[in-house]
């Protein structure tokens, strides 16, 4: 009899994750003055857990009170009621048999000045995105470049969150290196002009994320996944590909590879499209240079898209489908017709009307 892949488990270290589907990060803004999202937003985490999504993701957990925080209403995880919170929800989402993964994040350069606690705006290099800000409709400020004490204390921001997220009891841990945030910044040469050892060759735009996952995973216990997001694509700047050419991708995918990490996720805009004019998928091209679990991400709507997705990927996972759609799991299985969703219509990730 032919296997279900899709609905296949998956077993990384000691984690065996009962298929192949999750709820990507999705960040909902929904946070007051504690840093805790809205009850409504953690129920939405547990019910997608309960509707038979294998493994759930937290929003993008921010990682200091002074620089990391790009919009308003985001969630932290170093306090002791932050943390007493998100365990109940990794306890609701392990008792309907689904793993939970934390992610965290500093936004550098896409700062929104006003909503960051201490109002500064730090980068690898003094370079504003050039598109506005679509949310203040105002242009992004210019960052200071960050100074080694900087980067010293942003990842001790990393290190401090991560440990609340092993106290939370999460399974796996997160660094966000995708999407034109921080640490995107600095493994991009769009926006990373250094000339000191944190720029310039692949090793060193690559040598800050090294040094985040190599502190992050000295309080991430071995028996806990640390996990790497990284991506082509920056929510500013949109049509800009970070990486310049398919080797410098593969490199940077090489240099990930010998770290202490547990898996890859690979966010692309459309899981299907060629990378760099290749001919293969952004998942192919990693996984030929790689040995690490991959999960995938981008446009994966119904049952086609989710087997297909999955030919060069250990994991899909969803983002605007399992937002709107709280039986989009079982909807796959069924192989129901299920349509692609806009990012418009994810817009209604951020009212105070709570999704189903
Ligand atoms: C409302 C919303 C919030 C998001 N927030 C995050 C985030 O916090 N971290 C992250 O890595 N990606 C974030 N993303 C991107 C998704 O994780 C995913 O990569 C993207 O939506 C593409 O997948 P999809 O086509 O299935 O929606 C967000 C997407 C949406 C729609």
């Amino acid at each position: 009899m032919e296997t279900d892949i899709l609905f296949s488990p998956l077993t990384i270290k000691k984690h065996t994750f009962p298929n192949r589907l999750g709820v990507a990060p999705m960040t909902r803004m929904s946070g007051g003055a504690d840093s805790i999202p809205r009850r409504d937003v953690l129920d939405f985490l547990v019910r997608r857990a309960e509707r038979g999504a294998g493994l759930v993701y937290t929003e993008a957990i921010v990682t200091d009170y002074e620089s990391a925080q790009g919009y308003p209403g985001q969630a932290r995880m170093t306090s002791q009621p932050q943390i007493d919170t998100w365990r109940r929800v990794v306890e609701s989402i392990h008792g309907h048999g689904a793993k939970a993964i934390m992610q965290m994040f500093h936004c550098g350069r896409m700062a929104w000045p006003e909503v960051n606690p201490a109002h500064r705006v730090i980068a690898p290099s003094r370079v504003a995105p050039v598109q506005d800000n679509p949310l203040t409709g105002n242009p992004y400020p210019l960052p200071e470049e960050m100074s080694h004490f900087d980067i010293d204390h942003v990842i001790q921001g990393f290190v401090e969150t991560a440990r609340g997220g092993v106290a939370a009891g999460f399974d796996g841990i997160e660094i966000h290196g995708a999407h034109g945030y921080l640490i995107s910044q600095f493994l991009s040469s769009y926006s990373n002009k250094r000339n000191d050892e944190y720029g310039g060759s692949e090793e060193g735009r690559f040598y800050f994320a090294r040094e985040i996952i190599r502190a992050v995973r000295r309080v991430v216990p071995e028996d806990r996944l640390l996990l790497f997001r990284i991506s082509n694509w920056g929510v500013a700047d949109m049509e800009v590909s970070l990486f310049a050419s398919q080797q410098e991708w593969q490199a940077m995918i090489g240099l990930l590879d010998q770290e202490e990490l547990d898996a890859l996720s690979v966010s692309t805009y459309c899981f299907s499209d060629s990378a760099f004019d290749s001919g293969q998928t952004m998942a192919q091209l990693t996984r030929a240079v790689t040995t690490l679990p991959i999960l995938i991400c981008g446009q994966v709507h119904d049952r086609a898209t989710a087997e297909a997705a999955l030919e060069g990927a250990d994991i899909v996972l969803s983002g605007k489908s399992i937002l709107l759609d709280p039986d989009w799991v079982e909807g796959v299985r069924g192989g129901k017709p299920l349509s692609c969703y806009s990012s418009e219509e994810a817009n209604v990730a951020y009212t105070e009307e709570p999704l189903p």
